[in-house]
């Protein structure tokens, strides 16, 4: 049998572009943030920032400013590919944040 693997793997990557349709912001977030999804190198945001350690006040940055530090983290910390600012991912990993500093 020819093997499948590369169209396995694309219908992963398919199905994990998925619009997270219906899907709490805060859980997307908190999925984005202790998985790999973005990674290159097998890290997540949560090997540099435990739990969020540190990122509570992250809040109180300029929302302006907070997708840039994200991005860079992304670039740097993940060896990936910067999220478009006003996509969903986006959106969902500062929500994440924002639930940090209230809880
Ligand atoms: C390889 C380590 C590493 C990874 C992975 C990483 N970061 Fe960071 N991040 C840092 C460092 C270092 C700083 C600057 C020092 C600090 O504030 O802790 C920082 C700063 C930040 C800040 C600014 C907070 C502040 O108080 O200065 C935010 C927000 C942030 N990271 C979010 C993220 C997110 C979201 C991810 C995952 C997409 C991520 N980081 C992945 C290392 C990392």
């Amino acid at each position: 049998m020819k093997w499948n693997g590369p169209i396995i793997i694309l219908l992963a990557a398919l199905l994990a572009a998925a619009p997270a349709s219906g899907k709490d912001p805060v859980d997307h977030g908190s999925e984005i943030f202790y998985g790999t999804s973005l990674s290159t190198n097998g890290k997540s945001c949560s090997t540099c920032h435990p739990n969020g350690r540190t990122l509570e006040g992250s809040s109180n940055f300029k929302v302006t400013q907070l997708p840039m530090i994200i991005n860079e983290c992304i670039r740097n910390g993940l060896g990936g590919f910067p999220l478009l600012l006003d996509s969903k991912e986006m959106e969902d990993l500062i929500a994440f944040m924002q639930n940090l500093s209230v809880r």
